[in-house]
């Protein structure tokens, strides 16, 4: 399935209240691909992605989405809004409902009307794609391991029917063998419903096995783009500040 889905972010300045964190950020995932934005804590991955979904609001620049060939402004949309036009957040922390089952977690994503209608077709398609979840439907989410838990929060996602996907921070505590078992979900993910993929990530090596592109942040700045998982790898700002190389 191909994606024609995409997102343009222009020179966006966001924050909260006297705080400025995003200072004339502009960041471009073009349809079908996996776009990885990277950063250590604090330098404002989070603050992008709730922007995208309008839970902050910019103060300046533009967030547009291109669904079917139609572009929509994204600012100044309610969280709901957002949902409703196929775009989904997967949260850093995954704010799973931890005394509800596997299924019943996954069923609570199929809220939005067009999501409803393919509740069960969707919830096939996860058990499908995740036979884990298959198997452990009926146990509470908060007896889970953590890639398990992270395995649900993806498939909650899938429960959307979304187009465009935003994964905030996978790999955050999780075991190296289970990190790399997220990035293989999330490209199986992407292959079977089409989707565009907007990640942030810390975990570089990771994350650039399945990024088309790239985006360094630094305090809120964009501070290099690399247009190829190659171009990324070979830059020196990444390897001396960002990986320590
Ligand atoms: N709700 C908030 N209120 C005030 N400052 C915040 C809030 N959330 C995040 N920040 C600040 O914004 C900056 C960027 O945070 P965040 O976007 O979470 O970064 P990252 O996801 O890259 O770790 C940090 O300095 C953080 O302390
Ligand atoms: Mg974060």
């Amino acid at each position: 399935m191909a994606s024609s889905s995409g997102l343009e972010i222009a020179s966006i300045d966001a924050g909260y209240g006297a705080v400025r964190v995003l200072q004339g950020v502009s960041l471009s995932v073009p349809p079908g691909q996996t776009v990885v934005l990277l950063g250590t804590n604090g330098n404002g991955k989070t603050t992008l992605m709730r922007s995208i979904m309008g839970q902050v609001r910019p103060t300046a620049g533009s967030i547009r989405a291109t669904l079917d060939g139609q572009t929509v402004d994204l600012l100044g949309l309610e969280p709901q809004q957002v949902v409703e036009l196929g775009i989904v957040l997967v949260p850093e922390g995954r704010r799973l409902f931890p005394r509800l089952s596997v299924e019943q977690n996954l069923r609570l994503g199929a809220f939005r009307a067009t999501a409803r209608a393919k509740l069960d077709e969707n919830l096939a398609l996860c058990y499908e794609m995740f036979p884990r979840l298959a198997e452990r439907r009926s146990q509470l989410v908060g007896s889970m391991s953590g890639g398990e838990q992270q395995m649900v929060a993806l498939g909650r996602a899938v429960m959307t029917a979304p187009r465009i996907l935003l994964v905030d921070e996978p790999s955050v505590g999780l075991a190296p063998i289970l990190v790399s078992r997220t990035m293989e979900m999330i490209a199986l993910m992407k292959e079977r419903l089409g989707l565009t993929v907007l990640m942030a990530e810390q975990n570089f090596h990771q994350a650039v096995k399945i990024a088309d592109r790239g985006y360094v942040i630094v305090h809120g700045h964009i501070e290099f783009e690399g247009k190829s998982a190659e171009a990324l790898q070979d830059n020196e700002l990444v390897r001396q500040v960002y990986l320590g190389l």
